[in-house]
């Protein structure tokens, strides 16, 4: 299949469809526009107060940190997890993709986005010719919250240190945070996802550029924003050019 094959697949798979503009010569020229995209019980239960590893997250390299996360005890979400959900992709990668938090599916499974909304993230990566094997995926929180709730802020806290420590040491090219939890967390805000997406951020305190967008589940539920999400996906592509440069 040809590259051009692939992408038109991966448009459609997205819901996008695509338009056709007419060149200077009248003629009609094809144009890969798209736009896209369709998206426990431990409530009661007291946090927990330490880590059973001491260990600052920010000391640690890639492996000792996937066992830190595997070990943590330091919110009451670790009593409701099968497995905790480290990340996964390329270590070197030069995109960093952060959500939430993993649901039902990505607890069974330990890996991220592997659910519905995930299969559209899939689907929003072929479009831009990446798949998770050459970015990174990581959430917010790296246990499932019951019910899928919210994250909550003593959580988002208790697990900060493990997603700071994974931006550090990926240095991505650009973070990209797809929906509110993760643009909130990550850019310390409350403002809508709408008026924070269009523009270009900075992570503090890595120095990164971040764009937001829309969550996968959000647009499977909101098909219209496929559009947005597409200029966005755009953006974070000449974000990551750039930053080769
Ligand atoms: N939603 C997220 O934000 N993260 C996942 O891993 C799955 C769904």
């Amino acid at each position: 299949m040809s590259t051009a094959d692939r992408r038109a697949a991966a448009l459609g798979a997205l819901g996008i469809t695509p338009w056709v503009r007419r060149d200077a010569t009248g003629r009609d020229a094809a144009v890969a526009d798209p736009a896209p995209v369709d998206a426990h019980p431990v409530d009661d239960m007291q946090p927990t107060a330490s880590r059973t590893t001491d260990a600052d997250p920010a000391s640690l390299d890639w492996p000792e940190l996937e066992a830190a996360v595997a070990a943590c005890t330091a919110c009451a979400l670790h009593r409701g997890r099968t497995q905790t959900v480290f990340g996964v992709g390329d270590r070197a990668a030069d995109w960093l993709i952060v959500g939430e938090a993993p649901g039902a599916e990505e607890d069974r499974r330990g890996e991220p986005f592997v659910g519905r909304a995930g299969k559209l993230l899939d689907a929003m990566l072929a479009a831009i010719g990446l798949d998770r094997g050459r970015v990174f995926i990581a959430n917010v929180l790296k246990c499932r919250p019951p019910d899928n709730r919210d994250p909550r802020p003593e959580e988002a806290a208790a697990c900060a240190g493990y997603l700071h420590r994974q931006i550090a040491l990926l240095r991505p090219r650009l973070i990209l945070a797809v929906g509110r939890v993760a643009a909130h967390h990550l850019l310390d805000t409350d403002e809508k996802v709408g008026r924070l997406r269009g523009t270009v951020h900075r992570h503090e305190p890595s120095g990164l550029p971040l764009v937001v967008t829309y969550h996968p589940a959000y647009l499977l539920r909101s098909p219209a924003q496929k559009r947005k999400a597409w200029d966005d996906l755009l953006l974070a592509c000449r974000v990551a050019e750039e930053a080769r440069a």
